[in-house]
């Protein structure tokens, strides 16, 4: 049967749920209320796409439901985990068996080649084709003549499509990314955007997708705006260009 983007039913459980999440970071004068109440439901498979001014929390959110920042209070569900209550091994197992992750400055390791990189989440998922995978994902972002550099012999918008090709190598259920086409020119971009809705086809994975690219924001499937931590209504929305 052949897969579809489309979202599942209603009755199927969310792939992502937040009730009421609030996160403060950082220490003493330097402490931020970053998110404020934010209660989201994500469908399994569904792609959406986050936005919001600069500071408003998009990063911030995405590492709580990514399970790498734990909320102050409030509930956070993913692929049917509770979070809040694990600790950082749970929370470590639980990433490597469900989450892919693109970040805003992508982290990738400076030691290690980019083949190296790509192959890190599927040695730890115990695939023996690691770098074989990990080769064959270079190639499809276009970086198959460079799997031998290091991050710092790499562009950055090289150094970022490693990282999709990373975050896309063990075919996670949730797919996370922050700005995966900033760096990029439109063609690249084009290419890189059609690999995360292709993984959504193929895999019926859930994408949350951090944008400020319009052409971006309306392939998703909604567009969810965030302001100063707060989610805006829906009605808001409605009509406003992504
Ligand atoms: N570890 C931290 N400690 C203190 N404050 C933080 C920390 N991380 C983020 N902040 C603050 O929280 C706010 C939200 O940050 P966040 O990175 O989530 O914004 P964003 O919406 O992703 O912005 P951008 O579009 O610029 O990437 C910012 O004002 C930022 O300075
Ligand atoms: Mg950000």
């Amino acid at each position: 049967m052949p897969p579809h983007s489309q979202a599942q039913p209603a009755a199927s459980s969310p792939a992502i749920r937040l009730h009421d999440v609030e996160l403060s970071l950082g220490a003493g004068a330097a402490r931020v209320h970053i998110l404020k109440g934010v209660s989201l439901e994500i469908a399994q498979g569904e792609a959406v796409g986050l936005i919001g001014p600069s500071g408003s929390g998009k990063s911030s959110l995405l590492m709580v439901l990514a399970g790498l920042e734990r909320a102050d209070s409030g509930r956070v569900t993913v692929a049917g985990q509770e979070l809040t209550g694990l600790d950082e091994d749970a929370l470590a197992r639980f990433r490597g068996r469900h989450v892919g992750i693109v970040f805003q400055a992508f982290h990738l390791i400076p030691t290690m080649t980019a083949v190296e990189n790509v192959a890190v989440p599927l040695e730890l998922a115990g695939r023996n084709d690691a770098f074989e995978r990990a080769a064959a994902e270079l190639a499809a972002v276009g970086l198959g003549h460079r799997l031998d550099h290091y991050p710092a012999q790499l562009s950055g918008g090289e150094q970022q499509r490693v990282a999709v090709a990373r975050a896309l190598a063990p075919e996670p259920r949730i797919l996370v990314a922050d700005e995966p086409t900033g760096n990029l020119d439109e063609t690249t971009g084009r290419q890189i955007m059609d690999l995360l809705f292709a993984a959504q086809a193929r895999h019926g994975s859930t994408l949350v997708i951090v944008t400020h690219d319009p052409t971006l924001a309306r392939r998703c499937d909604r567009t969810v705006r965030l302001r100063s931590g707060v989610i805006e209504p829906e009605a808001v929305l409605a009509g406003t260009p992504a």
